[in-house]
């Protein structure tokens, strides 16, 4: 059975460079100032799971934590 992931934003290292929404508009959403958070409970949709490495791989401030459940 594949593994489920799951993203999940520090919101104290996240400051707001959005390119995770640009990259995973899916997966991640921004509050008023910018700051992203994961969207819903932040389980990876199938088929989305390149997206959730991309987005973490692209964070200049390595906020985004891909759990592998
Ligand atoms: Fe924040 Fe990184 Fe996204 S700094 S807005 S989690 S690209």
């Amino acid at each position: 059975m594949a593994e489920r992931l799951r993203v999940h934003v520090d919101p104290d290292k996240c400051q707001g460079h959005a390119r995770c929404k640009a990259l995973a508009p899916e997966l991640f959403e921004l509050d008023e100032y910018g700051n992203a958070h994961e969207a819903g409970d932040g389980v990876v949709p199938p088929g989305l799971e390149d997206k959730a490495w991309l987005a973490k791989s692209n964070c200049p401030e390595i906020a985004i934590d891909v759990i592998e459940e």
